[in-house]
């Protein structure tokens, strides 16, 4: 009988049957581990509900009852499977891509196939250029990137003469620095000055992590429905091959005028991926470039506004590190000018920033997987192909045990830890291990750390010696807003004053 003729209810009764198979079946593979949430089939989705604006507090109940073993959590459509403790981090981060996959678990929380197409990461080559010629050329280039900073933000902190302004809106207006700084290594001059090209750049991210979340919300068999009606990541990514277009164009027809290394040839993150994509001797389409400059300014944008966000914070907050951070700057300064050795030379700048980003990091987890086949960790628990898994690192990042009084803010932690024989490199703001998990760890540790590092330097070393930053009368930190695993400052005002000399 074709399925149109059914009785509603009917239908209603068949897809209730098929999502309570679906649970048990799920539920049953992972039956071992133990749930936070409710676990009765149905009731699951209140939990799942939750797990969109109170991620936090859900894996912090599961981190305090069940570390250092695993625990789940109820998605909608999936369990997520967390890691507590140091050693089954180690064993998320050995696994191979085969067996825990980290594309897989990108596809999934991004819905890649209705916003950047699945085949993204087939060859990821935008993720080689990072770790290559952008981290490579962070010392020769900071010239460009300080001269764009100073500019950017100029252009946000519009103080006149010694008296206060308030500034409202911080984190879109830091988002706008940020987009500015890096397309100067991104896209070059003077594309990266074009606030219409940093608009794309952020309502893609946007689009990107919203729809990704929204279709995430619904089964299956409605996710194209609802990312036809939701998501606009393709239409950002069109608006990005409008201004990438002229670029490309010009740099190809240079290319076979005066050959591969024409002399100007651009030095930025378009030509790299023009290259890197024509080693095998097929030009790049407009679209493939395209959609990878969005994913690149996404990855750079989003996560380093929200670093530099939350040190702003940390420091309108924190007060008394404002003039030992200023001496350390200027003398590092004095000494070598606005170069990679100072910076280099900034530990304690360079303390406060990975402390701040400890307290307040980007996501509620990180090292999120999918386990490709059946996966057993060193205590002996298995999960079944299909599972995704993750670590707590926001709670693994507040636990006493692993950094004392960890709900203090202690600006200099880390470069006081540094002064330690041998410890000097271990603690850096770049430095990845299994109890600092802001960059993740592993084969798939950012790769843009270095630059972004580089960059949240710059800004906030830039602040600091040329502005007073306070909070207004009566306010200080807000708590962070959740969004399922994702994470973002609240909204304060701050108020800047040029620095009296
Ligand atoms: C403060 C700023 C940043 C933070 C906190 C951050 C954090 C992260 C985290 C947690 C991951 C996932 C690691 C894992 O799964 O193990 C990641 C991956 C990635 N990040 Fe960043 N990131 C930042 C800046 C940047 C910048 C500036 C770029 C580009 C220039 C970038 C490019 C990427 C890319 C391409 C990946 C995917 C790597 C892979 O899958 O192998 N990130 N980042």
């Amino acid at each position: 009988m074709p399925l149109l003729t059914y009785e509603p209810s009917t239908l209603l009764i068949i897809a209730f049957c098929v999502l309570i198979t679906e649970f048990i079946r799920r539920r049953y593979l992972l039956w071992h581990i133990p749930s936070v949430g409710f676990t009765a089939p149905l009731l699951t989705y209140l939990t799942a509900l939750k797990f969109q604006r109170g991620s936090d507090q859900l894996i912090q109940e599961g981190y305090d009852k069940y570390k250092p073993g695993l625990f789940k959590i109820p998605l909608w459509d999936h369990w997520l499977v967390m890691a507590t403790s140091p050693q089954l981090i180690e064993d998320i981060r050995k696994a191979t891509d085969d067996t825990l996959s980290n594309h897989e678990a990108f596809h999934y929380f991004f819905q890649s196939k209705y916003s950047v197409g699945e085949d993204v990461l087939d060859n990821n080559y935008h993720t080689r250029v990072i770790q290559a010629q952008l981290t490579r050329q962070i010392a020769v280039t900071l010239d460009d990137v300080r001269e764009e900073v100073v500019m950017a933000v100029a252009g946000i902190i519009a103080v006149k003469d010694g008296s206060w302004i308030r500034v409202s809106g911080v984190e879109k207006l830091i988002g706008r620095v940020i987009a500015r700084t890096s397309n100067r290594r991104f896209v070059g001059v003077p594309l990266c000055r074009n606030k219409e090209y940093h608009k794309i750049n952020i309502d893609f991210a946007a689009s990107f992590v919203y729809s990704g979340k929204m279709i995430n919300n619904f089964p299956s068999f409605m996710k194209p429905l609802v990312a036809f009606f939701y998501s606009r990541t393709k239409t950002h990514i069109h608006s990005q091959m409008k201004f990438i277009q002229p670029l490309v164009e010009e740099r190809r027809r240079k290319q076979k005028e005066l050959g591969i290394n024409w002399q100007g040839k651009p030095d930025d993150l378009l030509m790299w991926l023009m290259d890197e994509a024509g080693v095998k001797g097929e030009e790049p389409t407009l679209w493939d470039l395209a959609r990878r400059m969005c994913i690149v300014n996404f990855a750079a944008i989003s996560t380093t506004t929200t670093s530099c966000t939350h040190a702003l914070y940390h420091i309108a907050a924190n007060r008394e590190y404002v003039e030992p951070l200023r001496k350390e700057i200027e003398a590092a300064v004095a000494a070598d000018g606005w170069t990679k050795s100072a910076l280099l030379k900034m530990h304690k700048l360079d303390s406060f920033l990975r402390e701040s980003q400890r307290m307040r990091g980007i996501h509620v987890l990180t090292l999120k997987r999918v386990a490709l086949k059946p996966f057993t960790f060193s205590d002996g628990t298995t999960i079944p192909a299909g599972t995704l898994v993750a670590c707590t690192s926001r709670a693994l990042h507040h636990d006493n045990e692993i950094y004392s009084d960890a709900d203090e803010f202690n600006g200099f932690r880390f470069s006081s830890l540094r002064e330690k024989e041998g410890q000097n490199t271990k603690h850096q703001m770049v430095a990845v291990d299994r109890e600092y998990l802001a960059f993740g760890l592993g084969r798939h540790a950012c790769p843009g750390r270095f630059f972004a590092a580089s960059m949240l330097q710059l800004v906030v070393a830039h602040i600091l010696v040329t502005y007073d930053v306070e909070f207004p009368d009566g306010q200080s930190i807000p708590s962070d807003t959740f969004l399922a695993e994702s994470c973002f400052p609240g909204e304060v005002d701050l108020l800047f004053r040029k620095r009296p000399i």
